[in-house]
């Protein structure tokens, strides 16, 4: 018994040095190969310095050029304070081309939640909106409230809506408005959407009065990380536009997609099934139903 265990420890021993030799010997090999490597390639190469990073990102800029129908990339400072202006109810032949113009001439961008029957008598001004960098959400296909809705009848709406969407911008929407703001629990869960409502209701709708949708929003207070409400089927909505569009960016407002303001404002990445509405904006993003 105790000649074997000195045998076995005699291995051992012999085991460990020649592990021990090859260990040493492969890093000096691979030490050696890494002095070699680095004679080979010259270290600017290794850690590119700003500017051929720079050079680099420029000449993969072709790449990265929009898809039709697809939003350019914005630069939007997230330090700054913004806003994300939204139109509901379009797109509309007659006033949705002049929001567009208003918000081309004054480089700006906005949401449009837009019906899905309307898309497809328009699907061309989603599309410029889409290039202009604005955000197309949806608004369901026939703007009937969702609650009470059957399963068949929501499947259906979704069917239309994708057919739609995707022919006018190319995709199906992540965002979705509900029709007058109004959805359950059981309903969100039928949804692979972000539901998203308002903070600031301009009632542009109800009054079709341009002074008085300019004066809900320049009396809103600070309208840092808010989503204002307009819709884009009224004349009177325009001209506030008109007004509104400008008098923001004076203000030192950024004009952002709701999505650019959920990345930027409130650093996060918004959640399918969940309803971002009133409360979440208005508490800055620290209350949310769901
Ligand atoms: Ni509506």
């Amino acid at each position: 018994m105790h000649a074997v265990k000195t045998k076995r420890r005699i291995n051992l021993s012999a085991v460990v040095a020649v592990s021990l030799f090859a260990i040493l010997l492969l890093a000096g090999m691979i030490s050696r190969n890494n002095g070699e490597k680095h004679k080979e390639t010259p270290p600017e190469r290794n850690e590119p310095s700003a500017e051929t990073a720079l050079a680099a990102e420029n000449a993969a800029e072709p790449e990265n050029q929009p898809e039709e129908g697809q939003a350019p990339l914005r630069a939007v400072d997230p330090d700054k304070p913004m806003v994300a202006l939204t139109f509901d109810d379009g797109p509309s032949g007659e006033y949705s081309p002049l929001i567009l113009d208003c918000l081309e001439k004054n480089n700006a961008v906005a949401t449009f939640f837009e019906i899905g029957c309307n898309v497809a008598k328009y699907p061309e001004i989603d599309k410029r909106a889409a290039e202009l960098g604005c955000e197309i959400g949806s608004h369901s296909y026939y703007h009937n409230v969702l609650p009470g809705q059957s399963q068949e009848d929501i499947a259906e709406d979704q069917r239309l809506c994708k057919e739609v969407f995707e022919n006018a911008i190319g995709t199906d929407p992540v965002l979705i408005r509900p029709p007058q703001g109004s959805v359950v629990k059981s309903i969100l869960n039928q949804y692979d959407q972000i539901f998203v409502g308002w903070s600031v209701d301009t009632e542009d709708w109800l009054y079709q009065n341009v002074d008085r949708t300019v004066n809900k929003v320049q009396q809103a207070g600070d309208l840092d990380g808010q989503v204002i409400l307009m819709h884009s089927i009224y004349k009177e909505s325009v001209q506030a536009a008109e007004i509104l569009v400008p008098w923001l960016i004076e203000q030192g407002y950024q004009l952002v997609t709701v999505s650019e303001l959920f990345a930027y404002h409130y650093g996060i990445t918004p959640e399918k099934h969940y309803y971002y509405a009133y409360d979440y904006f208005i508490s800055d993003g620290t209350l949310m139903l769901s």
